[in-house]
């Protein structure tokens, strides 16, 4: 039996005015994998994982995803995105709202306008909300505004939101980069066991490249838009790394 990719990108070019972010890019990435993009800045990462959960449409090419061309029709776009959670390089939480309102986002693909509303007075699911900020280690933040908290923290919010979303795939684009090495190896450690537990798969970009042997399957390196690599942990060697991370020579 053959299994249906989870995502596939069928020769993704993604251009920004002259600048090519992405170039012909064919990849499938299947249900349960937990796999890391990495590669130096510039190199497409965050364009990839934004290509993948719809928010960023191909210039040429298609991304399917669940079995949907996620550009042929937007309802469907909506459909498919609710099963994806993102965890953003930037965050993207509402700074004057308490943390739980935050973490509650993770609900509203699911929630009715009103009850959405009614949240912003009494919050909902407070439990649910608490489990997951306790899951990312920040249990007594549940009701602090979420501007009072240091970057790191804020970064944990945005990974509880996906928590409590609890999507079939989580998208997470450098979800450790503004915490301290012991907090990186709890997240990713968090992120790595959800897959184990859930079934839930992870496509996470990360500068660290230890973090990303140790906790990832399969490593794909990205260099000027292109596809350098793609294969299982083991198979990536040190001359690969460099490869990938050599400056090119100045004209
Ligand atoms: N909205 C945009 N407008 C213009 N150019 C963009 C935009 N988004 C990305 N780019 C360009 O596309 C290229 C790839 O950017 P991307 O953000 O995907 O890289 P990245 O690998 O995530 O880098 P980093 O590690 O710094 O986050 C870069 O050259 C970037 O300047
Ligand atoms: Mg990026």
């Amino acid at each position: 039996m053959t299994i249906a990719p989870l995502f596939e990108l069928k020769h993704v070019s993604r251009r920004f005015g002259e600048c090519l972010a992405l170039s012909d890019v064919c990849l499938q990435l299947y249900p349960g994998e937990c796999v890391a993009l990495v590669g130096s800045s510039g190199a497409g990462k965050s364009t990839l994982l934004r290509l993948l959960n719809g928010t960023l449409s191909p210039t040429e090419g298609e991304v399917w995803a669940l079995g949907c061309n996620l550009n042929q029709s937007p309802r469907r776009l909506r459909q498919v995105q609710r099963q994806f959670g993102t965890i953003y390089q930037q965050f993207h939480l509402i700074d004057t709202l308490r943390v739980i309102h935050n973490v509650n986002a993770g609900h509203l693909g699911r929630w009715s306008l009103p009850k959405a509303l009614l949240s912003l007075l009494v919050p909902l699911e407070v439990e649910t909300a608490a489990k997951a900020l306790a899951q990312v280690g920040i249990p007594d933040k549940l009701y602090a505004r979420t501007d009072r908290l240091s970057g790191g923290e804020q970064q944990r919010v945005a990974i509880a939101r996906v928590l409590v979303q609890n999507p079939l795939a989580i998208l997470a684009d450098e979800p450790i980069a503004s915490l301290d090495p012991e907090r990186s190896r709890e997240v990713m450690a968090l992120l790595r066991s959800l897959g184990e537990q859930t079934g839930q798969t992870l496509i996470v970009s990360l500068h660290d490249v230890a973090m990303a042997r140790h906790y990832c399957q399969r490593l794909i390196g990205l260099r000027q838009g292109q596809i350098v690599f793609d294969a299982p942990t083991e198979a990536v060697t040190s001359e690969m790394f460099d490869a990938l991370y050599r400056l090119e020579p100045s004209l």
